[in-house]
């Protein structure tokens, strides 16, 4: 088999809090292939942005890798020095964050930062530069590229700054495209169309894809697989369909029925998942989702299992002790 082009082994992130230590990435493994569009769900603070921070050199002060390895591309990406990583950041993969705000200049003409990106990472000069980007924006979608060029991050509205975001992120072609809650500030509308957006323009250039988000059903209709984190862990990974229609986890079982559904009756409350979502510094021994689980059973609060195959579906892996199915069978489902 073709080597992915990420593969992750055992990642454990510490974070450091006065005597505590906390662990917001807690052994985590996965592979992603060339092509692949890989989406990552779960609730806030599961450690989906750290697991990327670190991947990007990037983690916030306290928080470091303990153990494990990145390898991008044939090369541990933890092993690298501060300017191998910048050359990866930004060439080899390409970064779109949730708040484009923050991330972008706002003294810097949107035309002047795309071609930055364009004179450092591929050594082109100011005047050609300046015609990528241009070609850039309108890739993106963004009208009348010319003028717009000349605009400032704040003369843009909140969906086209997440596209003046691609445009930086695509500039270098990069094998893999990290989207990290990319749509979550766009309503619903504008959400979509970025969707698309970046679903086309992955068939054009030909990369893999990290979607990270806490909605799960914006992965849906987007990724080939999903994998489902939990208080630093992987609690749940598959084919999409097979994900979603057929929840081996209960944690994957309570994001999708705290989902709105077309059929919901006006009026009836949405399904809120019970208790307090996870502290790192805090980790339960077994099952990380064992306190907030109707379905758990007396082996899940003493063990953290291991992800095991789910059926006879290729890929499909879930960490849990319990059968679901029978879960809900004998407890009647949940509250
Ligand atoms: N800047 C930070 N400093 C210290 N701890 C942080 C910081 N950001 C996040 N954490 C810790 O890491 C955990 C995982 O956070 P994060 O990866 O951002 O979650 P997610 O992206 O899944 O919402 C959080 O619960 C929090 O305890
Ligand atoms: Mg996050």
């Amino acid at each position: 088999m073709a080597e992915p082009l990420l593969r992750i082994r055992n990642l454990k992130i510490r974070i450091q809090n006065g005597g505590e230590t906390g662990y917001p990435v807690n052994d985590i493994s996965y592979d992603l292939c060339e092509n692949e569009t890989l989406g990552i769900v779960g609730e806030s603070g599961s450690g989906k942005s750290m697991h990327v921070l670190a991947m990007l050199g990037l983690l916030p002060r306290g928080l470091a890798v303990e153990s494990g390895e990145i390898v991008f591309a044939g090369r541990d990406l933890l092993k690298m020095n501060a300017q191998e990583l910048r050359n990866v950041r930004g060439k080899e993969i390409g970064i779109v964050f949730q708040d484009p705000m923050t991330s972008l200049n706002p003294v810097l003409t949107v035309g002047r930062q795309i071609s930055e990106v364009l004179v450092r990472h591929k050594r082109l000069d100011w005047r050609s530069a300046r015609a990528r980007a241009r070609e850039l924006l309108e890739l993106v979608g963004i009208p009348d590229a010319e003028r717009r060029m000349r605009a400032f991050p704040f003369q843009f509205s909140g969906g086209m700054r997440q596209r003046v975001m691609i445009a930086i992120a695509l500039a270098c072609e990069p094998r893999l495209l990290i989207a990290d809650e990319a749509t979550t500030a766009l309503d619903v509308t504008i959400q979509a169309q970025v969707i698309d957006l970046i679903r086309s323009l992955k068939e054009r250039f030909g990369m893999s894809v990290l979607w990270i988000t806490h909605d799960i059903g914006v992965v849906a209709g987007f990724a080939e697989t999903v994998q489902v984190m939990y208080a630093g862990q992987i609690m749940e990974r598959g084919p999409v369909r097979s994900v979603f229609y057929n929840p081996a986890s209960a944690y994957t079982w309570s994001l999708l029925k705290s989902l709105p559904r077309p059929d919901q009756v006006a009026g009836e409350p949405l399904y809120q998942i019970p208790g307090q979502p996870p502290n790192p510094f805090r980790l339960a021994k077994g099952d990380p989702f064992a306190e907030r689980n109707p379905f758990a059973t007396p082996r899940c609060f003493e063990e953290r299992p291991a992800l095991r195959p789910v059926g006879d579906v290729q890929g499909h892996e879930v960490a849990a002790w319990y059968d679901l199915k029978t879960r809900i069978r004998e407890t009647g489902g949940a509250a």
